[in-house]
C-alpha cells in the first residue's frame, strides 16, 4: 500500500503537487449540507455518528480531497465535561460562562469518555468508509487521510470563560491576569483532557491530528509562550508518549512572527498558517522539515475566477520543493460556490 500523500507531506517530504484540503470543507457552502442541517441541531449532528460520518464525506465525494477532517467541533470537549453549550443561528456558540472557582468545580472531565464515545464510532465509521477497497478516500497517490482535531486550550477556554464568541476575549485574557491561579486551572485541566481526547481520536482511527488555536494572535509575547506555545508542547508530548508516528498540525492563528518559536519549541510536525503570514518569510523562521499548511485567502475562493487562480498559483510558486499542505488561512465562508472549490482542488493539482 502507498503511503497516502498528505501523511507523506506531513512527514515532511516535498510531495508535488502538494495535497489539499480545506478548513470547514464540510459545511453551510454545500447543499447536501444545509439539507441535512434541517433534519437536527448541531450538538446532535455532531454526536450521531451515522450524521457525523455522512458530512464528513459529503466534501470528500465531491471534491476527492487528500484529508478528510472529522465532523465535530471543538466545543464537544467543554460540553462533554458538562458545561451547557448551545448554537444561536446567527450568533454561534453559547455557553454558561466559567467565571469562578465554583464555576470550574462542576465541570466533570470524568464523563467526556463516555460522552464522546459516538465521535469515536463515527472515526471507526470514517476510517473504513476512507479505505475499503471501492472506498470514497480516492485522493490520488494513495487515498485519503483521516484528520482528527481539538481546540488548543486557550482558545477552547476563551469560549469557556467568555461564554461565547467575541472579537477580544477580554474576560478570558483578563482572567489570565488577574486571578491565574484559577486560569492555570483550567488550562490545566484542558491540556490533559484535549491530549486524552486526541489519543482516542487517534485509537479510533484518526491518522493525523490538528490543533486549532483560533485565538492565539490575541496574546503578547510573554503570554504566547505561557498559553499557547507550553500547552501545545505539553498536548503533542503526550499524544506522542502513546502514538509517536502520528503527525501533530498546530494552527495558533494570527500568532505573526511567534510562529516560528512554536514551529520550534511545540514539536508540532506542521504548522497552519493564516493569511496574514507571508510564506516566504514563515520559511525563514521555521525550522528545517516542518511542514507549512495553508494559506489561501478565503475570500479568493468565494471570489474565484482570475483572482483565485492567481492567489492559488502564488503559493504553488512559493512551496515547490518544499513539504506543504494546500489549505485555507481560516475556513470555507458560507456564500461560497462549491464549483470554486471544485476549481480549487483542480488547479492545486495540476503538474
Ligand atoms: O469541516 C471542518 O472543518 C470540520 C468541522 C469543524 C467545525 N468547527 C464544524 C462547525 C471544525 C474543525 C471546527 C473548529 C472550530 N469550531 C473552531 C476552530 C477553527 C476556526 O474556525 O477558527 C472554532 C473557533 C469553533 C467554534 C465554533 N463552532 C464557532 C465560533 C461556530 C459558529 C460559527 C459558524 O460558522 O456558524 C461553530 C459552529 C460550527 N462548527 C459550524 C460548523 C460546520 C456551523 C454550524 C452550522 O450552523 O451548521
Amino acid at each position: 500500500m502507498t503511503t497516502k500523500r498528505l501523511l507523506r507531506a506531513l512527514g515532511g517530504e516535498a510531495v508535488w503537487p502538494p495535497p489539499v484540503w480545506l478548513m470547514r470543507q464540510a459545511g453551510r457552502y454545500l447543499p447536501e449540507f444545509r439539507a441535512m442541517r434541517a433534519q437536527a441541531d448541531f450538538i446532535t449532528r455532531c454526536m450521531t455518528p451515522d450524521i457525523a460520518t455522512e458530512l464528513t464525506l459529503q466534501p470528500i465525494r465531491r471534491f476527492g480531497m487528500d484529508g478528510a477532517i472529522l465532523f465535530s467541533d471543538i466545543l464537544i470537549l467543554p460540553w462533554a465535561m458538562g458545561q451547557s453549550l448551545h448554537f444561536v443561528d446567527g450568533t454561534g456558540p453559547v455557553l454558561e460562562p466559567i467565571r469562578s472557582r465554583a464555576d470550574l468545580a462542576r465541570l466533570d472531565p470524568r464523563r467526556v469518555v463516555e460522552r464522546t464515545a459516538p465521535v469515536m464510532e463515527a472515526l471507526r465509521r470514517l476510517r473504513a468508509a476512507l479505505d475499503a477497497p471501492a472506498g470514497v478516500g480516492v485522493a490520488p497517490g494513495g487515498g485519503t487521510t483521516l484528520i482528527g482535531f481539538a481546540g488548543a486550550p486557550f482558545t477552547v477556554a476563551c469560549y469557556m470563560v467568555d461564554g461565547g464568541g467575541s472579537r477580544e476575549f477580554a474576560h478570558t485574557r483578563l482572567m489570565a491576569y488577574s486571578e491565574p491561579v484559577l486560569f492555570e486551572r483550567l488550562m490545566a485541566l484542558l491540556i490533559h483532557s484535549t491530549a486524552d481526547m486526541l489519543c482516542a481520536q487517534i485509537e479510533a482511527g484518526a491518522e493525523a491530528v490538528m490543533l486549532f488555536d483560533s485565538w492565539a494572535g490575541l496574546l503578547p509575547p510573554g503570554e504566547f509562550a505561557r498559553h499557547v506555545i507550553a500547552p501545545a508542547r505539553a498536548i503533542v508530548q503526550a499524544v506522542h508518549a502513546s502514538y509517536p508516528e502520528i503527525p501533530v498540525i498546530g494552527f495558533p492563528r494570527l500568532g505573526g512572527v511567534s510562529v516560528g518559536r512554536y514551529a520550534t519549541l511545540t514539536g508540532v510536525q506542521a504548522v497552519g498558517l493564516d493569511t496574514g503570514v507571508d510564506l516566504e518569510v514563515a520559511s525563514t523562521l521555521l525550522p528545517t522539515g516542518i511542514t507549512t499548511q495553508g494559506n489561501l485567502d478565503p475570500l479568493a475562493l468565494l471570489a474565484g475566477g482570475r483572482s483565485l487562480a492567481d492567489a492559488i498559483e502564488a503559493i504553488r510558486t512559493v512551496v515547490r520543493g518544499r513539504p506543504h499542505v494546500f489549505n485555507l488561512g481560516h475556513g470555507v465562508l458560507p456564500q461560497t460556490p462549491p464549483e470554486h472549490v471544485a476549481a480549487l482542488v483542480e488547479a492545486v493539482r495540476h503538474a
